[in-house]
Formats: structure tokens, sequence, C-alpha cells
């Protein structure tokens, strides 16, 4: 598989070199709009395609008229994300009409599947490249055919390869997101991802560890690393190597303060992971451990291998080492066969658990899977009456969470300026919450120190103190 991954490299190399002649000679750059949807493994993939795009001598813009080039990559894990490509897309019809040299692509999750791409292919004839997960690396070669036979399609590409080396466009200071292995071999009966980005593989831990290297020596102080299921990096590698190990090792890089990582699926968070987590200061106290719902027949039925009790086990566990630990979650309401008292066992795990934040979604049928032959029992309008009840029970908690920050001083590491008001910097506390202060622009990328002198549910806010 090694020599395989060269040569896909050194193709892609030749294809950007072709690409970069072909835009040195036009008068000015061209411009690709990229648009990103879904989670942070595709916002990294993003930034790699962004990486490929500026190797081939693109310049980027914010507005999709602007656009020479515009690429969307997107997300399948629900049907709404689904319908907004549907709709960009349509959109796009009246602009390559009147500028037919608009290349238009669409890559991600949502094109591996077989059916939408037949769809694009077939009635969105305006689309020029369809490129699905496994075929990223191939961006500059589809490009290239796209501009020379009109189309470009590659959604077929097998799984199982991990191409290192590609450039990576990162967002700006501090933060860098790295990931550590795709793909997932869980089948949750409701999920499209191990569909869509194929069996979980991990990178080598010297694969990881260069990259944290490379950007803690560009001046990146907080990593992220990334994976559909974090613990269980490894397995795959047969070298005895863990998620808590490797997370041992990150910690040891010069320059990088803070370590974060998801998504943790509960069945396989081990003993190791939560020491290590609890003795390293590097390591930041937030546990992103989706639950999904509270009641164990239909935990069965989603094929989550664990149990209500062994998921409150755990919260124990973690709480009992990192009493400040913030903890978040993912929820689904009304997944098929899910009845009104299945609801209130997740209404009750929330007040059990007091999470700090919730991520809650309406189960959305998902074609391929399990869960979309399973029989439903709940109507559209009850189940969207009981995700408003707890959306509304949650902020109350999300709310009293925060309160008790009031006065505490905490560690920050300053972002940016904040986005919902400019003369405030926006930064995170070590478990990850928002914090915004007044405080001068020359602070990005610093850790500060800030009282919190007000709370709000999603938020906090704060004054600077030396
Ligand atoms: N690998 C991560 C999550 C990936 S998807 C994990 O296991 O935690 C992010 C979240 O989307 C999931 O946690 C789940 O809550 C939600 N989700 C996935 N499929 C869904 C579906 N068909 N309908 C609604 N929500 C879904
Ligand atoms: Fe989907 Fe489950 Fe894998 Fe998460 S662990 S990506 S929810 S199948
Ligand atoms: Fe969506 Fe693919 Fe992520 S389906 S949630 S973008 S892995």
């Amino acid at each position: 598989m090694a020599e395989l991954t060269n040569i896909e490299i050194e193709k892609q190399r030749e294809y950007i070199q072709k690409m970069r002649l072909v835009n040195e000679v036009r008068k000015t750059a061209p411009k690709a709009f990229v648009e990103t949807y879904g989670c942070a493994q595709n916002e990294n993939d993003s930034e790699r395609i962004c990486g490929m795009l500026f190797d081939m001598g693109y310049e980027f813009c914010d507005d999709v008229k602007d656009a020479d080039l515009v690429i969307y990559n997107t997300c399948a894990v629900r049907e709404n994300a689904e319908l907004r490509v549907f709709g960009n897309l349509g959109a796009l019809k009246h602009l390559k009409a009147k500028k037919s040299s608009l290349i238009i692509g669409v890559c991600g999750c949502m094109v591996q599947q077989g059916h939408i791409a037949e769809q694009i292919k077939k009635k969105y004839k305006h689309v020029d490249m369809v490129f699905g997960t496994h075929a990223l690396v191939r961006l500059p070669q589809l490009l290239w055919e796209a501009m020379e036979n009109g189309r470009a399609f590659d959604i077929h590409s097998s799984d199982g390869e991990i191409f290192e080396g590609i450039t990576t466009k990162r967002e700006k200071l501090p933060l860098a997101k790295i990931p550590i292995m795709y793909g997932c071999n869980n089948f949750c009966t409701y999920c499209i991802v191990p569909y869509v980005r194929g069996r979980e593989r991990s990178r080598t831990m010297e694969s990881v560890l260069k990259e944290v290297r490379e950007v803690a020596e560009l001046g990146y102080k907080e990593v992220m690393l990334l994976g559909q299921n974090v613990n269980s990096y490894g397995k795959d590698l047969d070298c005895g190597t863990s998620f808590a190990k490797l997370l041992t090792e990150v910690c040891k890089v010069d320059g990088i303060e803070r370590v974060r990582f998801m998504t943790s699926h509960p069945k396989d968070i081990s003993d190791e992971l939560i020491e290590v987590m609890a003795e390293n200061d590097k390591i930041c106290k937030q546990l992103h451990l989706p639950v999904q719902c509270g009641s164990d027949r239909i935990l069965k039925k989603m094929n989550r291998s664990y149990t209500r009790e062994k998921y409150l086990d755990i919260v124990k566990k973690v709480r009992e080492k990192m009493p400040d630990i913030v903890l978040t979650t993912d929820i689904i309401v009304g997944f098929p066969g899910e009845t009104n008292e299945d609801f209130e066992e997740t209404m009750s795990i929330l007040r059990e658990v007091e999470y700090d934040m919730i991520f809650s979604f309406i189960y959305s049928k998902r074609k391929g899977t399990p869960a979309a032959e399973m029989e439903d029992c709940l109507s559209p309008e009850e189940k969207h009456k009981n995700f408003e009840r707890m959306v509304e029970f949650q902020n109350v908690i999300s709310k009293k969470k925060n309160d008790a920050y009031l006065g505490k001083c905490e560690k920050v590491l300053v972002e940016g300026p904040s986005k919902n008001n400019p003369e405030f910097l926006s930064g995170r506390t070590d478990g990850g919450k928002i914090v915004n202060f007044q405080g001068k622009d020359t602070l990005v990328g610093e850790i500060v120190t800030v009282k919190i002198t007000e709370v709000k549910t999603w938020s906090l806010i704060g004054e600077i103190i030396d």
C-alpha cells in the first residue's frame, strides 16, 4: 500500500505542475470558492483541497460570483445538509450560463453515495467534476480532465489508503486540526459515515507527530486530533499503540500547549485514556461523549454497544478523576421506534448528567442504513415537540453550568475578534467554553487570564487580568 500511495502522490505532483503552468500564463490568477459542509474531518479535507489549489496557482474568494472554480465539499449525515447542496448547485446554473469557463466541482461524503453521484451526473449537467472522499488526492488530475474533456467523475476509488504529504492550507493561528485516523467501523444503524468514509485506518504515530511538530513550528499552540472514534486509534496498526499513548507523545511536542480531540465513542473509552487525560495538564479537560439516547431499548436498536448504566459509569469515573471536566454530547430525537417513554429516558439522562452543552438532531433517514428499514411510531409533529422541549430544558442546564464560572479566573487562548462584536476578542477556556472580552489584537494567539464577569447560555464574558 505504501508503494501505491507514493505513486498516487507522484502523479498528483505531476498534475499540480501541469495545472500551475496553465494558470501562470493567465493575466490574473484564477479564483477558487470552496464551501465546506459537515464535520471537522470535512473541514480538514477542505484545508487539503485548498492546499492543492494553492499549489496549482489559485487564489481564494469569498463570493461565488467572483469564482473561476467552485468546490462544494459535502456532508451526508442528515438530509438537510444534502438539500442545501442541491439548492446551491441549482443556483449556480445561471452563473455557469453567464461564464462558461466556470468549473463546478462537488466532492465529499454526499457524492460518495452512488445514487447521489448518478443524480448529479444526470440532472445537474452544469457540474463539471464529482469526486468522493477516497479521491481527494486526485483533485489536480480531475481538474485537468474536466478542463480537457468537459466532465470528470471519480467516486469508485477504493478505500483503505492514507495519503501523506498533501499540502494543507490551514485555518489561522492558533488552532490546527490534525486527523489521526479515517473512516469508521461501528455501523451505528442510523449513520451513513461508515459507508461514505470507509473502514477505520490509523495514520502512523510518526506521521501524526511529524505534522504536530510542523504546526508547532508554524506557531500553532493548540491541536485538535480528529477521528470518528479516536479511542480506537492504532488498533489496526498492530504495534501495541493506543490513543492514550499517542496523546502522551503529542503533549511532549515543544510549543504545543493544548491538545483536544474529537470524537470519543463511549464503548471504547479506556481507563488508560482517563488516567492520561487527568494527569496531563496539556490535555484539555473537555470530553465530547455522544450518548445519542437514554433508553437501553433504543441504544440496542442503534447498535451503540453500551447501556445507559455503562455510559453513566463512564461519566462517573471521568468526573471522579476530573471534577471540572466540560462534558458535551450528541442526541438523536425520533429514532425509528422511539416512543415517548424512550424519549423521557433521554430527558432523564440529560437531567442526571447535566452536560455543559448538547448537539441535538431529529433523526434523518439515510438510504442504505439498517435504520432506514425500521418501523417508525411517532409522527413528525410529536418528534418536533419532543425536540423543542429537550432544547429548552438543556438551555436551562447549560446556563446553570455556565453560572458556576461567574467570578472565576480562566486561562483563555485568544483566537481572534469576536464574531458578533468586533470590538471584543474571543477565545476558549481549557474546557472549550467561548469567552469574549476586550483587549488588543496583539493578544491573538496568546494565553491570557480572564475574570468571568457575565454569563450567557452559550458563552462567557470577562475582563482580562494581567
Ligand atoms: N463519529 C461521531 C459522530 C459522527 S456524526 C460519533 O460517533 O460520535 C455526528 C452526529 O450526527 C452523531 O453523533 C449523531 O448524533 C448525528 N447523526 C448521525 N446520523 C444521523 C441521522 N441519520 N439522523 C440524525 N442525526 C444523525
Ligand atoms: Fe456514525 Fe456511529 Fe461511526 Fe459515529 S461511531 S461515525 S455515529 S457509525
Ligand atoms: Fe458529514 Fe461526512 Fe462528516 S457525512 S459528518 S462530513 S464524515
